[in-house]
């Protein structure tokens, strides 16, 4: 039998593009590859790109380039680029960097098999279409392999938001819901396989609405059908959109047990002419009312949230309002990022900020942000909550695990293994993590 061939993945960006790398891994699996670590010993090298920022897209490039010697040393070194950048670029990539033997938009994944070997037979191959087809479904799986605890499960993707700033309604395409019945087969296969928590995905995940045997279900309903599933004792999912919070999700958070206290509900901006300008169809207030909703349902729920500064004609009394709706909603957790110019995308065209001032106003929010990480991560000391053990910790008889709320809780002279969820009080809150001792 002749040795397998190795594939290696690099994965850029959000968690929609982790899963989809296990899903291509999985692909590929079956025409014998097995994964390496290092792109030094591969036949094949993917990069699963992210095309949200500017600097996502560049890093690609001048990651391809890197390859040129080891490319020169092994002629049947394949490269691939999937992902978002190969949708929105396509052939330029080709163009750009000749390495390149293969581009796969997300929506192809299933048909890399074949074109793995039209790339074989020294063709260049580019697929970026929008098929009508679940391509989740056509993905060949591999023999019931065994899974760490905690895993992603893509249930929606596309969005029909169209931010002004944003690219995922082009790359990701329109929103679609993938049917009830293949996503509980699939969450049913990841428990049988070991998994204990699982994180739905997709790029507007609350405006699920998946074909189930009486009529569309949403989110809130999904998670109820997880919840029937034994051994099964997580549910989280990510990304949630303000307007798409239905009554029923809301009340799902303080009625589900293992729906989880943690929310990533992205705000962008708190000044209501940006939030215009941006497309995004809420207000400040609207938000904040939000909040004190699914705050009266889960009083502990820990909030995440996204923030653009320095979006175009933003001032400085728009940017002060974005402080203050942080100072009043109180982030467990936060991503903050500088606008940067996505060509085709509506904000593209207007006058931009400049850049210096974008800088400044990042740092600012951030270190609120940070601040306020910081309080909430602290105030958990004292408290019990659940931990699901992932891996080992550094230390002999340590484990490591996520807490509720999703902080790293470690656990010194720990009798749990992997995939145990314990009851922990936590005595102590560090850099980025807490500590804490198993309640018996
Ligand atoms: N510039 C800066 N940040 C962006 N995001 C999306 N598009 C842009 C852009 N053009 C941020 C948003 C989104 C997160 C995934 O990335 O905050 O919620
Ligand atoms: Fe992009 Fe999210 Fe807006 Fe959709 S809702 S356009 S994914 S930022």
């Amino acid at each position: 039998m002749s040795a397998p061939k190795k594939l290696f993945i690099k994965t850029y960006g959000c968690q929609m593009n982790v899963y989809d790398s296990e899903r291509m891994a999985e692909a590929l699996g079956g025409k014998g590859y097995v994964e390496t670590k290092s792109a030094d010993d591969a036949d094949m090298i993917l990069l699963n790109t992210c095309h949200i920022r500017e600097k996502a897209a560049e890093k690609v490039y001048s990651e391809l380039g890197r390859f040129k010697g080891l490319k020169a040393e092994k002629p049947d070194l394949k490269i691939g680029v999937a992902g978002c950048v190969a949708q929105a670029e396509g052939e330029e990539i080709m163009r750009r960097q000749p390495l390149v033997d293969l581009v796969v938009g997300p929506q192809s994944y299933h048909r890399l098999p074949e074109m793995e070997t039209k790339a074989r037979e020294g063709e260049k191959v580019l697929d970026t279409d929008f098929p009508e087809e679940d391509k989740f479904e056509k993905l060949k799986k591999r023999p019931k392999a065994k899974r760490g605890p905690t895993a992603f499960l893509t249930v929606q993707e596309g969005c029909d938001k169209f931010c002004a700033f944003c690219v995922v309604p082009y790359t990701r395409g329109a929103e679609v819901s993938r049917p009830a019945d293949r996503i509980l087969r699939e969450a049913q296969d990841l428990v049988e396989r070991g998994v204990r928590e699982i994180t739905l995905l997709g790029q507007n995940v609350n405006a699920y609405h998946g074909a189930g045997p009486n009529g569309d279900l949403t989110l809130a309903q999904l998670i109820w059908e997880l919840d029937k599933i034994d051994g099964l004792e997580r549910i989280r999912f990510t990304t949630s959109h303000p307007n798409d919070m239905q009554d029923d999700l809301i009340e799902a958070h303080g009625t589900c047990a293992k729906l989880m206290p943690y929310l990533h509900l992205p705000v962008q901006a708190g000044s209501d002419k940006i939030l215009k300008r941006m497309n995004r169809s809420h207000t400040a207030e609207s938000y904040i009312r939000l909040i004190e909703r699914i705050r009266a349902a889960r009083p502990d729920i820990l909030i995440s949230g996204d923030f653009i500064v320095g979006f175009p004609e933003e001032t400085e009394e728009d940017f002060q309002a974005t402080m203050d709706l942080v100072e009043e909603v109180k982030y467990g957790t936060a991503y903050s990022f500088k606008y940067s110019t996505r060509p085709g995308t509506p904000a593209a065209e207007r006058a931009q900020v400049d850049p210096a001032a974008a800088d400044d106003r990042l740092q600012r929010l951030q270190a609120l942000l940070t601040r306020q990480q910081r309080e909430v991560q602290d105030s958990m000391v004292g408290r019990e909550v659940g931990v699901l053990f992932e891996k080992a910790g550094r230390l002999p008889g340590q484990m490591v695990g996520k807490s509720d709320y999703l902080h790293a809780v470690h656990v010194a002279d720990c009798s749990r293994g992997i995939g145990e969820l314990a009851r922990v009080r936590i005595v102590s809150s560090g850099a980025n993590s807490l500590a804490g001792e198993l309640i018996c």
